[in-house]
């Protein structure tokens, strides 16, 4: 194996360990920092997801609240339940996890969470921070992604960045957020033509699409860095990224494992996010 390896883990812990100094800081004020986490219906997926998210606050000393609700909570039930957390001076972050029921527009419930409390960066007013360089909250993935880039000391600027996948979670604020560092970057996706010809030319490579590998060793350049921010199954039902990492990892100079990797860092970058929202309420 030639590449290193970026150790997501380890990274958290190191970060989360910061998280942990500053809410002490925070609490000698007579301020914790707290995040709701608004659950609805019982998708199995979700349920371990804010289950972590919940653990990983009590952890770093945050307040959280779990608000589970039945499947068949109205959409105005659930505006109103934003709304009184959106006033609820003990609340500094919001999260409504996703996906959610089919009868609830997913777009108007985000939009109803306050900008000021939006730590998972999915309100407009944090898309539109985001691209016009202005103070909000970066979503947790891409936001990890950097975290993970600056870990091993590297420099974006003029650097060739190519972003496979175009969410709005993950691509598109990933390739802002490069862009920012002053990286040339190419957003690809699945009506890109010569994918291959591209990510060869490519210094850092971020596979976000969700399908096995979308990457593989021929299409690296020696020497890149490669984060995976994949979350499959394998054949054999193990945990796999979107890239192929026992090929890629002979060419790359650094690649994010999976697990272990982005993973982590995502819910890490969360009690970031709602710390520093508890930070802004208060400062
Ligand atoms: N569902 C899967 N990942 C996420 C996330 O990061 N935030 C929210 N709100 N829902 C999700």
């Amino acid at each position: 194996m030639t590449a290193q390896l970026i150790d997501g883990i380890a990274l958290s812990k190191q970060l989360r360990t910061e998280v942990a100094v500053r809410a002490l800081a925070l609490k000698a004020k007579g301020i914790t920092p707290g995040l709701a986490v608004v659950l609805v219906g019982d998708n199995p997926a979700s349920q371990v997801y804010v289950r972590n998210k919940v653990k990983a606050c009590q952890d770093g000393g945050l307040h959280s609240v779990l608000e589970k609700y039945d499947a068949e909570m109205t959409e105005s039930e659930l505006l109103a339940r934003v709304q009184a957390l959106n006033n609820d001076p003990a609340i500094h972050g919001i999260l409504v996890q996703l996906p959610l029921p089919a009868h609830i527009d997913a777009q108007k419930v985000t939009e109803a969470i306050s900008p000021a409390k939006d730590v998972d960066g999915f309100h407009i007013a944090s898309a539109g921070a985001l691209m016009t360089g202005m103070p909000g909250f970066w979503p947790c993935t891409p936001y990890g992604c950097m975290k993970m880039l600056e870990s091993i000391g590297y420099e974006l600027r003029g650097k060739h960045a190519v972003v496979i996948g175009r969410s709005n979670i993950v691509g598109k604020p990933m390739a802002l957020m490069l862009l920012h560092k002053d990286a040339t970057v190419t957003i690809c996706h699945s009506r890109t033509q010569n994918l291959k010809t591209l990510t060869l030319q490519a210094d850092v490579i971020v596979a976000a699409v969700g399908k096995r590998d979308v990457l593989t060793a021929d299409m690296v350049k020696p020497g890149a860095v490669v984060l995976d921010v994949g979350m499959n199954r394998n054949d054999e039902g193990k945990l796999c990224g979107d890239v192929d990492f026992a090929g890629v990892k002979e060419v790359a100079g650094f690649i994010t494992p999976v697990p272990g990797g982005v993973g982590p860092m995502t819910i890490t970058m969360l009690l970031v996010n709602t710390l520093e929202a508890a930070e802004r309420a208060n400062s």
